[in-house]
């Protein structure tokens, strides 16, 4: 286990190294294109999938899957702005800097000068999962960015760089009282968290820690809702949001559907009232 610490992006050194590839468009094909007659949208024909690989199928799937989530980010930083909903934003599972960045970005167009970005992660990938999952890739050191890649990428994209903090280490020893009571002292209440971290032993402290940091209006972007799980509530950070309602002083109201995996909440004080929303 890794001992907690925090670090700002501008205090890293050597300066960066890191090399941002700059990525192509994906091809036409992959869009939603609108017909005017049968079968009313464009479809791929064979020629266009008679080379269909494995990394053709991944490339595919992150540019939907990353899409969708940008579409998010954007939502919800137009709620928050046009909502007066002001503080920090915290992201628990980092990895490749896709949501940090996006965070980033959003906050910047929407002209939100005195937000903080907190980065919380092992950045040493997946602890040894404890808890059963229906995928097999998620093993004790998957997904791992390196703090310093992930500064690296922060400083590449170069937006509020100055106002990104890192806290390093895996959540069960990081995420501390003392921690917890500081950032509650001197720091923003969250306007937007990310729960990234897939695993339901993972979103377990995340949830405990957050819970005096948050405010009515706060987002809650629960990112692998449905994964990992066979969609079951029972498993994963779905049983851990869960849980964490049933002793959270806040109530959640669903907002927005992120397409089959995740979902955004809202913070409520107290109960919510009588009726479907
Ligand atoms: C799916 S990735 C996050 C993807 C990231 N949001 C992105 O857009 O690139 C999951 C991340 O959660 C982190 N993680 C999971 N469980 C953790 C734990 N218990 N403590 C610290 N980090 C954890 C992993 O290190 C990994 O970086």
């Amino acid at each position: 286990m890794q001992r907690p610490t925090t670090q700002k992006a501008r205090a890293s050194k050597p300066p960066a190294k890191v090399r941002v590839k700059k990525a192509k468009p994906a091809p036409t094909s992959d869009l939603i294109v609108r017909l005017d007659d049968e079968p009313w949208v464009q479809l791929a024909d064979n020629s266009t999938l008679k080379n269909w690989t494995k990394n053709e199928e991944i490339r595919y799937n992150q540019g939907n899957r990353q899409a969708e989530k940008y579409d998010m980010f954007r939502k919800v930083f137009d709620f928050l702005k046009e909502n007066e909903i002001k503080g920090d934003y915290h992201e628990y599972g980092c990895h490749r800097c896709r949501t940090f960045r996006m965070a980033l970005i959003e906050a910047r167009r929407h002209n939100i000068a005195d937000m903080k970005f907190w980065a919380f992660d092992s950045f040493e990938g997946l602890p040894n999962p404890t808890t059963e999952t229906s995928n097999s890739k998620w093993i004790a050191g998957a997904l791992a960015t390196s703090e310093r890649q992930f500064l690296d990428l922060v400083k590449a994209q170069g937006v509020y760089p100055e106002r990104v903090n890192t806290v390093k280490g895996f959540y069960d020893k990081s995420l501390t009282k003392t921690l917890q009571q500081k950032i509650k002292a001197k720091e923003n209440k969250i306007a937007l968290v990310t729960v990234d971290c897939d695993l339901y032993e993972s979103a377990v402290p995340v949830f405990k820690f957050i819970e005096p940091l948050l405010q009515e209006g706060s987002v809650i972007y629960m990112d692998d809702l449905f994964v990992g799980t066979k969609g079951s509530p029972k498993r994963g950070v779905a049983r851990a949001f869960l849980e964490f309602q049933k002793r959270s002083k806040w109530s959640f109201i669903r907002h927005m559907d992120v397409s089959w995996w995740g979902r955004t909440y809202i913070a409520v004080k107290g109960g919510l009232p009588d009726g479907v929303l």
